[in-house]
């Protein structure tokens, strides 16, 4: 399993020393919550605490954009050293362009699915995709209760993604934790983020092994 901590439940007063601990913990990735107060209602973070977080970790940076036109951003994020790019397709009129575009930069290109949106509307851009992030609350803050049938998502997403011969990695956002974890990976997920599960922990290292093990 692939495991992506969500900085956002961090403790940002020392984000030097928090990127450290999952730079050496069995962290895959860190997952980076990128959100604007339009697309969601909570505003979060930029380009120079993305900066700040790269400087202390060479691990992939997983980075989620719940922001209105995101297709307006996609250089600046590469720049501040994003690795896969995750935009909203709710968010995007012009997907298949700012998919694109992402790949053009170098980076992965992502479109993550609100719970209301179904799997079927990826149908006929699958194929250029490199992940898909399902997610299981909806989106804006940490801490939220996970929505049960995200894991009939992740079902019909994997079937989507074999009908098509594609090559996508599939990865849930929200609520995950051990028990939630352990649906999804039977249900075919290859990527879990997990923020206050993580963070509220007794010890964040430890807890990011058990969810790798999952
Ligand atoms: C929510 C964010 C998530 C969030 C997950 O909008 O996309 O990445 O950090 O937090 P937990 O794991 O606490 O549900
Ligand atoms: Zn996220």
């Amino acid at each position: 399993m692939i495991v992506s901590p969500s900085v956002l439940s961090c403790d940002f007063g020392n984000i030097e020393r928090e990127t450290k601990m999952l730079d050496d913990s069995k962290a895959d990735w860190l997952h980076i919550d990128v959100m604007d107060g339009n697309f969601v209602p909570n505003i979060s973070f930029g380009f120079p605490v993305l900066k700040a977080i790269s400087k202390h970790t060479d691990k992939t940076l997983d980075v989620h954009l719940m922001i209105s036109n995101p297709g307006n951003y996609v250089d600046e994020f590469a720049d501040c050293g994003a690795n896969i790019l995750t935009v909203h397709y709710e968010a995007c009129v012009h997907l298949h362009r700012t998919i694109q575009h992402i790949k053009s930069k170098g980076m992965k290109a992502g479109v993550a699915l609100n719970p209301h949106t179904p799997v079927s509307v990826l149908e006929e851009i699958i194929g250029d995709l490199d992940l898909v992030l399902i997610m299981s609350v909806n989106p804006g803050f940490g801490g939220q209760k996970f929505i049960d049938s995200s894991v009939n998502k992740v079902v019909s997403l994997k079937k989507l993604i074999e009908s098509k011969k594609a090559n996508v990695i599939i990865e849930i956002d929200g609520g995950v934790n051990l028990e939630t974890g352990k649906k999804l990976s039977d249900a075919g997920a290859n990527a879990l983020v997990a923020g206050s599960f993580v963070f509220n922990s007794d010890s964040p290292t430890n807890t990011i092994e058990k969810l790798k093990q999952l």
